[in-house]
């Protein structure tokens, strides 16, 4: 993968990069788009990444649907699919790692506290392997995209990050890997999680500036809807992630939730335009 990248590179190629963990959805896609159209050439990976799941989350039960995946990719014009198997990204005796930055540790970094450290690892020693110039990451994973950023800045990683706007289904639900995980009930009661989100955006646009009224509102419309347990219901700054109260445009709305033992997460930005 890396000759490949080099040479094209030498022929004087734009490479982009779109890092992922498979079993493609329309989001995925999205961002696979943006790079086919933005570079000269796109490399897709494909790695379910163990050191970011903890014990007891996902990790042996995540889809893997490999050909269905290539075909996809090929189909919006990805160029290449690196996938390589959990012993050539960590061989026995592996031992190094990244520290993330300390935005990791609010958030999603309260509820999964050695998440990010995997995040961070492994999208930079994608990013060594590969070399892109510039490498896609979705919004959706709002907090993720600050980590690798900020990864990327402080450890004068040569390469640009892009962030790609959040895909939904028609019916409002942000793409996941792990929407495949709800029956229909829960599925449901999963749209409560966009509805929660669009609702609070509105009620800032007209005005509301009380941010603890906001996330306690927030949490009650999630709660009465149906959702099995909530780990975080933020109205934070776009920077920092640190709580806006009273709230000050622009802001991110951050929700992360149970249905079922599906975690579910989801944002959206509120700016002053
Ligand atoms: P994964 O969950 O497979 O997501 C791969 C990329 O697709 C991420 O950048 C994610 O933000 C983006 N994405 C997922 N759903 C999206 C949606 N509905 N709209 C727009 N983009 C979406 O995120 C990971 O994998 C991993 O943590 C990874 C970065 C690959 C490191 O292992």
């Amino acid at each position: 993968m890396t000759r490949v990248v080099e040479g094209l590179r030498i022929r004087g190629k734009k490479v982009g990069c779109v890092p992922t963990m498979g079993a493609l959805h329309a989001g995925h896609l999205s961002l696979a788009r943006a790079s086919v159209e933005q570079t000269d050439v796109t490399v897709a990976t494909i790695f379910v990444n163990p050191t970011q799941f903890a014990p007891g989350e996902d990790l042996d039960k995540y889809p893997r649907q490999l050909a269905e995946d290539a075909d996809l990719l090929a189909g919006v014009g990805v160029n290449y699919l690196f996938c390589p198997q959990t012993d050539v990204m960590y061989p026995p005796g592996s031992s190094t790692s990244v520290l993330a930055p300390k935005i990791s540790k609010r958030l999603e970094g309260e509820f999964r506290p050695t998440h990010f450290g995997g995040v961070a690892t492994i999208v930079l020693k994608l990013l060594n392997i590969v070399g892109p110039h510039v490498a896609y990451f979705g919004q959706k994973d709002y907090q993720q995209v600050a980590v690798i950023r900020k990864m990327v800045t402080d450890l004068n990683v040569p390469v640009e990050i892009v962030a790609c706007p959040i895909i939904r289904d028609p019916d409002g639900l942000a793409m996941s890997s792990r929407n495949v995980y709800l029956s229909a009930e829960q599925r449901q009661i999963a749209l409560s999680i966009s509805g929660t989100l669009r609702e609070a955006k509105e009620r800032i646009e007209s005005g509301n500036r009380d941010g603890y009224e906001m996330v306690t509102e927030m949490r009650q419309r999630l709660i009465d809807s149906g959702v099995t347990s909530i780990d975080y219901v933020a109205v934070a700054n776009p920077d920092t992630l640190e709580t806006a109260d009273p709230i000050e445009l622009p802001v991110v709305l951050l929700i992360a939730v149970y249905v079922g033992k599906t975690r579910l997460i989801d944002n959206c930005i509120v700016d002053p335009s």
